[in-house]
C-alpha cells in the first residue's frame, strides 16, 4: 500500500521520533526527513544556513521558520519524496504547519498523519543525557538503554559514535522551553483538523514501534491509503 502523504513525528527532544521515524520510514520504503539533521548537516558543511543555524542551535532556540521552509521545499522536491515521507522535529511552529499544508495540497498529497509522542521531562532528560549518535550512517544509541556492542563505535558501519552539542543538560532545558512555547500548541493546530493521534513514547522502543504500526494500520482503515 502506498504511504502517498507525510507522517508528522510531533515530540519533545528525546521523545524517540528520530529513532521511530527511522523504522517506520525502512518499514514503508519512504524518506524520513529530519530538519534537525539537515541543520546539522549544513553546519557541518559550514554552508550559508548552516552558519546562520549554528548560534541559535547551539543556544537551544528554533531556526526561523523562513529558513527551515526553504530547506523543506528544497528537500521535497526531490524524487524520492513523490510517494510520501516521514517528517521528524518538522513542523515545529504553526507558521510552518500551515505553509506544509500549503505544499501538500501543491502536491496533490492527502492530510498528513501526526503522531503526538507522550513523555515525561525526567525521562526526556536521562534519555537524551545517554544518546550517543553515529558520526557516519546517524544511527542512535543510549548507553542506558540500548548500547553498541563495542563502546564508542556503530554497530552496523564501524562508524564513530558522538555526542551532540546541543545535549548538555542546560541547552536540553532550553530546548524543553522552546518546545513547549512554539511546537506544542502544533498538537491543537492538527487536532482541529482531526489528524491527531498520540502515542506513549515513555514505553520500550518495540512496543512504541508496535503501538505505531495500530496507528497507521487504522489510518489506512479509514482512508484507504497509510
Ligand atoms: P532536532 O534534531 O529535531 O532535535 P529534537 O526535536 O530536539 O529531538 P531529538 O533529536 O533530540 O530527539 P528525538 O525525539 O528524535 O529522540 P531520539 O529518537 O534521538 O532539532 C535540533 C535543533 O535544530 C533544534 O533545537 C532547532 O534549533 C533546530 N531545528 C530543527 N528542526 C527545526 C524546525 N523545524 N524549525 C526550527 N528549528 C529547527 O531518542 C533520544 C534517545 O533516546 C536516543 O538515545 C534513543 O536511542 C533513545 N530512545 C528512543 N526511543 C526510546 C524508547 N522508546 N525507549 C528508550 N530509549 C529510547
Amino acid at each position: 500500500m502506498a504511504l502517498n502523504r507525510a507522517m508528522i513525528f510531533l515530540g519533545p527532544p528525546g521523545a524517540g521520533k528520530g529513532t521511530q521515524a527511522n523504522r517506520a520510514a525502512k518499514r514503508y520504503g519512504v524518506p524520513h526527513l529530519s530538519t534537525g539533521d539537515m541543520l546539522r548537516e549544513a553546519v557541518a558543511q559550514g554552508t550559508e544556513l548552516g552558519r546562520l543555524a549554528k548560534p541559535l542551535m547551539e543556544r537551544g532556540e528554533l531556526v526561523p521558520d523562513n529558513i527551515v521552509m526553504g530547506m523543506v521545499e528544497e528537500r521535497l522536491a526531490r524524487p524520492d519524496s513523490a510517494q510520501g515521507f516521514i517528517f521528524d522535529g518538522f513542523p515545529r511552529t504553526v507558521p510552518q504547519a500551515e505553509q506544509l499544508d500549503k505544499i501538500m495540497v501543491r502536491r496533490g498529497l492527502g492530510k498528513p498523519l501526526v503522531v503526538e509522542f507522550h513523555v515525561s521531562s525526567e525521562t526526556l532528560l536521562h534519555r537524551v543525557s545517554g544518546r550517543w549518535t553515529c558520526s557516519v550512517g546517524g544511527e542512535t544509541y543510549n548507553i542506558y538503554e540500548r548500547p553498541p556492542k563495542v563502546p564508542g563505535i556503530c554497530d552496523v558501519d564501524g562508524g564513530k559514535l558522538i555526542q551532540r552539542t546541543d545535549d548538555s543538560a542546560d541547552i536540553v532545558r532550553e530546548r524543553l522551553a522552546a518546545y513547549d512555547r512554539k511546537t506544542k500548541p502544533l498538537a491543537d493546530y492538527y487536532r482541529q483538523h482531526g489528524v491527531l493521534e498520540t502515542v506513549d513514547g515513555s514505553k520500550g522502543v518495540e512496543e512504541v514501534s508496535r503501538a505505531l504500526n495500530e496507528i497507521f494500520a487504522r489510518a489506512a482503515g479509514r482512508d484507504g491509503h497509510l
